[in-house]
C-alpha cells in the first residue's frame, strides 16, 4: 500500500514545506501545492494500466494524496465526457471545439471532484465537521459528499443563490444559511468560526485537497485527447482552481513524459463584465488582484470578487501565453441558446462567458480558425432554471387553432433568447 504524495509546499514561499500524512491548511495564509514523487507514479500508472482502470477520477489515485492506501467517498464519478461540437465550430469559425461536460458529474458540476477528493481527506483525519461560504455548487456537493461519509456540513450562502444548489445543501441535511453578502464576505465568518474550533474549513485553496481532486479534470482531458493536447483551453473562472488545478495537471504529466508534445495549451480565464477581477488584474499586468467591488452576474459560480489563489492563477495564463477575457452580462443567455440550438447541450452561465470569450479571441485573431479549442461547461445549465420561460406563448385550449397562421408564425425560426 502506497502514497505517492511526499510533501505540501508554499505557492509563495518556495522551499517552505509542510508533511503530507498530518491533515493541512495553508502557510501564513497563503494555499499550499501537493508534491509527489512522480517518477514513481509513472512507473506505477502507467498509461496501460490507466487504460486498463474503470472510466472514472479515481482511476489516477496514484497522482492524487490518496494513493491506494485511503477509499475515497464517492457516489460513483465517472470520467466527464468530451462533446465535439462540430456545428458550433462551423457557426463560430474555429476548426475543432470541444465542450468538456461537468454537468454529467453527480453533483451536475464539476465540484463533484474536489469535494469527493477534501471530504475524503477530512474523513481521513477525523474530522466531523466541515464547513464553507458557496456561491452554490460547491456548498451542494459539500453537502452530498458529506452525507455520504457521515459527516456534518456547514454552509453559508448569499440569498439569492440558485435554489436548485440551495435544495441540494438542505436535502442532504447540511445546516444552511442564506447571507445578505458575497462570498468572500461569508468565507470570512467561516474561519472566524474554524478559528474558534466549530468545523474544519474547508474553502477552496484555504485547504490543499480540493485543488487536487480537481487536477482529475485535465487529467482526464489529456487521456481522453490521447496525450495530445488541445492548443487552447477556455474556462469560467471564479476563484480559478480548477484552472491551476489543470495547469499542474498538465506539468505533472510533461514531467511524467506522458505528453506527445511539450507545448502546453494556452489557457484563457473567462468572465462576466459584472464581475471580472482577473481580467482586471491581468491586463493591468498586475500578479495579484484587486477586489471587484459589487459584483452582479446571474452566472453565480463566478461571482468571486476576490480570489485567494489570484497570482496562480494569473502565473498559469501568462506562463501558458494565454490571457484573460471579459464578456458582456447581458449576452450570457444568447451565447446559451446557441450551444444549445447548435449542439443540444445546455450549458451554465458560468460556461457562456467561454462562448463569448471565444469569439471575441476569433474576432481579435488571438485564436486561429485552425485550432483545437476545449471549453469546461462546469455545471449543467438547467440546475439555473428558476424563473419563467422567457417570451413563451399560450394555446388556448378552448379555440381551434388556426394552424395556418400558427405555422407563419412560430415554426422554422429558432426561439428569441
Ligand atoms: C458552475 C461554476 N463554474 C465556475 C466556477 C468557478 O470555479 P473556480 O473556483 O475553479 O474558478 C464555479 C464555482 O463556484 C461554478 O460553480
Amino acid at each position: 500500500m502506497t502514497r505517492f504524495i511526499t510533501h505540501f509546499e508554499s505557492a509563495i514561499e518556495p522551499g517552505v514545506t509542510l508533511d503530507a500524512d498530518e491533515i493541512q491548511m495553508m502557510h501564513n495564509d497563503r494555499p499550499l501545492w501537493a508534491r509527489y514523487d512522480l517518477k514513481k507514479v509513472a512507473a506505477v500508472m502507467t498509461k496501460d494500466v490507466l487504460a486498463s482502470r474503470p472510466s472514472s477520477p479515481w482511476r489516477y489515485r496514484e497522482l492524487l494524496p490518496l494513493g491506494d492506501e485511503i477509499t475515497p467517498v464517492s457516489l460513483n464519478e465517472s470520467m466527464s465526457p468530451i462533446i465535439d461540437c462540430d456545428r458550433l465550430a462551423a457557426v463560430m469559425g474555429v476548426g475543432q471545439l470541444h465542450i468538456k461536460d461537468e454537468g454529467q458529474l453527480p453533483t451536475c458540476s464539476f465540484k463533484s471532484r474536489g469535494l469527493a477528493l477534501a471530504v475524503t481527506m477530512a474523513r481521513h483525519f477525523g474530522i466531523e465537521r466541515i464547513a464553507m461560504s458557496s456561491n452554490g455548487n460547491a456548498g451542494g456537493a459539500m453537502a452530498m459528499y458529506a452525507a455520504r461519509a457521515g459527516i456534518e456540513s456547514v454552509v453559508f450562502m448569499p440569498k439569492d443563490t440558485p435554489i436548485a444548489n440551495k435544495m441540494e445543501a438542505y436535502t442532504c441535511g447540511a445546516k444552511l444559511f442564506e447571507t445578505n453578502g458575497w462570498i468572500d464576505q461569508g468565507g470570512k465568518r467561516i474561519r472566524e468560526g474554524h478559528d474558534r474550533g466549530l468545523w474544519f474549513d474547508i474553502s477552496t485553496l484555504k485547504e490543499p485537497y480540493r485543488l487536487e481532486g480537481k487536477k482529475t479534470m485535465g487529467l482526464e482531458i489529456a487521456e481522453q485527447f490521447d496525450w495530445k493536447l488541445p492548443d487552447v483551453v477556455i474556462y469560467p473562472t471564479g476563484g480559478g482552481t480548477a484552472l491551476i488545478a489543470m495547469w499542474k495537471a498538465f506539468q505533472e504529466l510533461r514531467e511524467m513524459g506522458f505528453l506527445e508534445s511539450d507545448t502546453m495549451p494556452r489557457f484563457y480565464a473567462s468572465q462576466s463584465d459584472g464581475c471580472q477581477p482577473i481580467v482586471t488584474a491581468f491586463n493591468a499586468g498586475k500578479r495579484f488582484a484587486t477586489r471587484h467591488e459589487n459584483p452582479q452576474t446571474v452566472a453565480s459560480g463566478i461571482r468571486v470578487p476576490t480570489a485567494l489563489g489570484d497570482f496562480m492563477v494569473i502565473d498559469a495564463l501568462r506562463e501558458s501565453g494565454g490571457g484573460a477575457v471579459a464578456v458582456c452580462e447581458e449576452k450570457l443567455s444568447h451565447w446559451q441558446a446557441k450551444v444549445a440550438s447548435n449542439e443540444g447541450l445546455i450549458v451554465c452561465p458560468e460556461a457562456a462567458t467561454c462562448v463569448g470569450a471565444l469569439e471575441t479571441l476569433l474576432e481579435d485573431g488571438t485564436i486561429g480558425a485552425d485550432e483545437r479549442v476545449v471549453i469546461v461547461n462546469t455545471a449543467a445549465g438547467q440546475k439555473y432554471f428558476d424563473g419563467a420561460v422567457p417570451n413563451v406563448e399560450t394555446i388556448d385550449l378552448n379555440e381551434e387553432t388556426d394552424w395556418d397562421s400558427f405555422e407563419q408564425q412560430f415554426l422554422g425560426s429558432p426561439n428569441a433568447v
